[in-house]
């Protein structure tokens, strides 16, 4: 399906580097840079969930963030509707908000505990020029069912929920304005597991229904290969791998992928891989294959060249040499 279709979303070779400054601060430069984000490409077509999963550290967030503009690329595109976001003034990017949502793993904070539960989901239709008070009511009571709260919760406060449901509002405030694009960063992840199945399950209904199109970031495999139907594998700030769901799991290529697989208990008798060591610090990534200094099967060629991000089937992507090298068998 993807090949035909355009991509309503495109990123290209998206770098984000967060300086950091010695002692003197600014005035005295630079000192290192924490590469949080390298060289990213992704498409997000019509209608789809990209899953991007990856442990903590690796880049997910800032990705997130970069897209939609909350922090400044250091490099790459993001083309959304033909146009570069990454270009964008913070004044068009707001107006451009009401297309593009985000919803937050800690709701709360996205929140204004000030003000009460109609107010806060009436605010950007206020702002978007919905100028009739009663069809603001009209429309904040609707997403409220839809998301499955009820008419009641209209006049509460924030605190006044439990954690599900106040992720269920920070939903609510994200589709309210009939967006084209969430990206959704572990909004479950705070979640009891119970509750998160109940969320997972709106979101994926409420992804059918109103057509959005999604890039969900988790650290959770199990999360992310319920709701996705594609999935970007993310190892210090680059993705690795990336293929549809069904695919991944059958048949996972990158070494790091069949590592953090292996590691799931899912019922099937299969070979477990450690791996050595721990994530390398993104102040200094590895030369050449950023993930070779724990790779079990690495090669020469892996400290000095880095692995393309090539398409080995279709729509199935893999950055490693072992795999172009077709040396897969060495870890089949
Ligand atoms: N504002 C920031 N300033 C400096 N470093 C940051 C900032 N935000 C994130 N980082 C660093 O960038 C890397 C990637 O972080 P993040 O995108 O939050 O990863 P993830 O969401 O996958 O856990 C981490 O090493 C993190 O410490
Ligand atoms: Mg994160």
């Amino acid at each position: 399906m993807t090949e035909v279709t355009k991509p309503l979303l495109e990123v290209k070779n998206l770098t984000k580097h967060f300086p950091l400054y010695g002692p003197f601060g600014k005035l005295g430069g630079i000192k290192q840079n924490v590469q949080a984000v390298q060289d990213v490409s992704l498409r997000l077509y019509e209608g789809e969930t990209y899953g991007l999963v990856g442990e903590s550290g690796s880049g997910k967030s800032t990705t997130g963030r970069t897209i939609l503009g909350l922090t400044e690329a250091t490099s790459g595109e993001v083309l959304y509707e033909g146009k570069d976001l990454t270009k964008w003034s913070k004044k068009e990017m707001r107006k451009l908000r009401k297309d593009l949502q985000m919803v937050f793993q800690d709701p709360y904070s996205s929140l204004n505990p000030r003000k009460k539960v109609g107010q806060i989901l009436e605010e950007p239709l206020k702002i978007h020029g919905w100028a009739n008070k009663q069809q603001r009511q009209e429309r904040a009571l609707e997403i409220l069912e839809l998301v499955g709260l009820q008419a009641e919760h209209y006049f509460r406060y924030p605190h006044e929920f439990s954690g599900g449901q106040r992720q269920r509002l920070g939903i609510a405030r994200a589709i309210i304005m009939n967006p084209k694009v969430v990206i959704c960063d572990e909004p479950v992840s705070a979640l009891d597991v119970s509750i998160q199945s109940q969320v997972l399950n709106i979101l994926k209904t409420l992804q059918k229904d109103m057509k959005l199109t999604m890039l969900f970031i988790t650290h959770d495999i199990s999360v992310v290969r319920y709701i996705s139907n594609r999935i970007g594998l993310m190892y210090l700030g680059r993705i690795v791998e990336e293929a549809p769901t069904d695919d991944l799991f059958e048949e996972p290529l990158h070494p790091y992928t069949k590592a953090l697989f292996s590691a799931v208990p899912d019922g099937t008798k299969k070979e477990r891989i450690v791996l050595k060591g721990e994530i390398p610090s993104p102040l200094q990534p590895p030369s050449g294959c950023v993930f070779h200094t724990r790779c079990p099967f690495a090669i020469e060629r892996c400290q000095k060249e880095v692995p393309a991000f090539r398409e080995i089937r279709k729509d199935h992507r893999v950055a490693c040499h072992l795999v172009e090298e077709e040396e897969l068998d060495w870890f089949n």
